[in-house]
């Protein structure tokens, strides 16, 4: 059985949704650098291993990350998954467990990397917004693409309408991601994502689809 560790900073429905998925592996921890982050409740509730690493308790970022990288290891993981983990990791934590590890992050990829990524789609009017998941790599929020999910922007949308219906599409793509992983559907090669030619996509996303 492949071993997952999650890391997590805060509310945790991601990781809920990793879950909720039932996924081909074991989630075999949870790690939060936020103490009082919410989503450890529910993983308390899962009976699975949580621990704490604390950022405020380490003199810089390298002592932190590799720190959080040995706790990391410790639990032999297959895949480490970034649900909501909210800070950048260092060049060495990222080689350590290059390939293995996978982010979310709530844009359309290359577009509006790093924060207040529904706000900035809505400055821009952009009329598809969305989310990626990637393999993490030494660039922030640039990694290889394993997967994006896009919704459209509606004229009505405020920052929380819009990042409400990303994060639907969120919970939906990253079990996927993580699915495919650890079935072996999906490969790195030359630094792109390469997918199991026997899955079958559709052709176009139109937003709005004009059908009105
Ligand atoms: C999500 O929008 C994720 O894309 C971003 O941080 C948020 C975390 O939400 N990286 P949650 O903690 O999974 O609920």
């Amino acid at each position: 059985m492949k071993r997952i560790v999650i890391l997590i900073s805060g509310r945790g429905s991601n990781m809920r949704a990793l879950f909720e998925a039932r996924l081909p592996g074991k989630i075999v921890a949870v790690i939060s650098n936020n103490p009082v982050a919410p989503g450890l409740h529910y993983a308390r509730q899962q009976g699975t291993e949580i621990r704490i690493i604390n950022h405020r308790d380490f003199a810089d970022r390298d002592a932190f990350d590799t720190a959080l990288a040995n706790e990391v290891n410790s639990f032999a993981p297959d895949l480490v998954v970034l649900a909501g983990f909210m800070r950048i990791l260092t060049e060495a934590f990222v080689l350590r467990f290059a390939g293995r590890i996978l982010n979310i992050h709530p844009s359309l990829l290359p577009a509006f990397p790093g924060v207040n990524t529904h706000q900035r789609a809505l400055d821009e009017g952009v009329r598809l917004h969305g989310c990626t998941v990637h393999f993490v790599t030494t660039a922030l929020d640039h990694g290889p693409i394993v997967i994006q999910a896009a919704v459209p922007v509606l004229p009505e949308d405020d920052e929380a309408a819009l990042a409400a219906r990303v994060l639907e599409q969120e919970h939906h793509i990253f079990p996927l991601a993580a699915r495919w992983f650890l079935d072996d559907r999906i490969t790195l090669q030359d630094g792109r994502v390469r997918i199991d030619s026997t899955l079958r996509f559709p052709k176009a996303v139109i937003s709005p689809n004009g059908q009105n």
